[in-house]
């Protein structure tokens, strides 16, 4: 790829109208309307991903990220402005844009079902210029990666829902594409489909420079696989951070202590600099969650304080352990109704 970015949006906006025709006038008869209602799907977003990224959109149900997987593949057009691929406009260049780029959309039916999954390759590979022996060897070989190949002569309707899933994967990819969108890749597939496509989109990004975004609900995935985040809420972008920076922005603020026996916990919420203590219940030995504030010098003064009071209490430590913290809570804690702000 050529240009700085693989992908750009600018300034993207989108908003979707929806009108139900339910009622009907009693006196002529006709149809009217009966609900109106305007949904900001995607609110002036920006974000650019470079090569060699495995770029993750995570948000809510609802938040507009398959919105913008398909704006970015030029399958809807933004109500005002850019976006951009290989630093092409993608408005204007659909058909090279074609060909750079690879899509899997969520629950979609992109593969024929009366045809087998060769054809089916084939058939797509041909639409995008891919013929003869280069498609051949291309289809076979990423059916044989994705654990498709003995249902390569299989029509696509006798298929189960993993395999259809992992079908259109191969799809997608059978032009070798420059940028592939994967929205919500894995959901479905057994625990070495999802290994292989993990393998596939790191590999394609780190060994070939090529690009990935992809949309999960799999915390695990996108901590595992993505270089880069963008949380997205109701449209905007909440943050947007290399993953180990996002799992950083929390992490030095909860600390669990093991005890011998479970203190009182009101005169510990006392400190100052202490935000929330939980006593550990439940567990083999009791214990303590204790939150600190992310400033490192409050942070230290209120540890040194509360071993202080633990031990004037002549309760006996037996370890403290800082929490590693998991993109699960951070993304949890970004898009809670009482938003932590970064
Ligand atoms: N074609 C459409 N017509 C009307 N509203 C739409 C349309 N497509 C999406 N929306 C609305 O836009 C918002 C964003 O939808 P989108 O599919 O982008 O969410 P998402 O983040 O992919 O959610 P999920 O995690 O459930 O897949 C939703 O409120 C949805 O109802
Ligand atoms: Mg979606």
């Amino acid at each position: 790829m050529s240009h700085e970015y693989a992908v750009e949006l600018r300034d993207i906006d989108k908003v979707f109208h929806t009108r139900h025709f339910f009622t009907r006038d009693e006196d002529d008869n006709r149809r009217r309307i009966y609900h109106k209602k305007t949904v900001h799907a995607v609110d002036h977003v920006d974000l650019a991903v470079k090569p060699g990224e495995v770029f993750g959109l995570l948000g809510r149900n609802g938040a507009g990220k398959t919105t913008s997987v398909k704006m970015m593949s030029g399958l809807i057009k933004p109500d005002s402005g850019e976006v951009f691929v290989d630093g092409m406009e993608v408005e204007s260049n659909r058909l090279k844009i074609l060909r750079k780029v690879g899509v899997v959309l969520e629950g979609t039916r992109t593969c024929i079902w009366p045809l087998t999954p060769l054809e089916n390759l084939a058939y797509f590979g041909n639409l995008r210029d891919v013929r003869g022996s280069v498609l051949r060897t291309r289809a076979e070989g990423l059916l044989e990666f994705i654990g498709l190949k003995d249902k390569m002569n299989v029509q696509v309707r006798r298929l189960s829902r993993g395999q259809k899933q992992k079908l259109a994967i191969c799809i997608a990819l059978i032009t070798d594409p420059q940028v592939i969108l994967l929205d919500e890749p894995t959901t479905g597939l057994d625990v070495q489909s999802s290994r292989s496509i993990k393998d596939k989109v790191t590999e394609m990004a780190r060994n070939q420079g090529k690009c990935a975004v992809v949309t999960t609900h799999d915390m695990s995935v996108a901590q595992e696989l993505c270089t880069r985040i963008a949380i997205i809420d109701a449209g905007k972008v909440v943050t947007c951070k290399p993953t180990d920076e996002l799992l950083d922005v929390f992490r030095e603020q909860r600390y669990e202590f093991r005890l011998d026996r479970t203190p009182d916990v009101a005169p510990l919420k006392a400190i100052p600099g202490v935000n929330n203590v939980e006593p550990l219940n439940g567990q083999e030995e009791p214990g303590l969650l204790v939150t600190y504030p992310a400033d490192q010098e409050l942070r230290s003064a209120a540890l040194y304080s509360t071993i202080q009071h633990l031990s004037k209490e002549g309760l006996v430590l037996r370890s403290v352990s800082q929490l590693q913290q998991t993109l699960e809570n951070v993304f949890l804690q970004m898009t809670s109704d009482k938003k932590a702000s970064l």
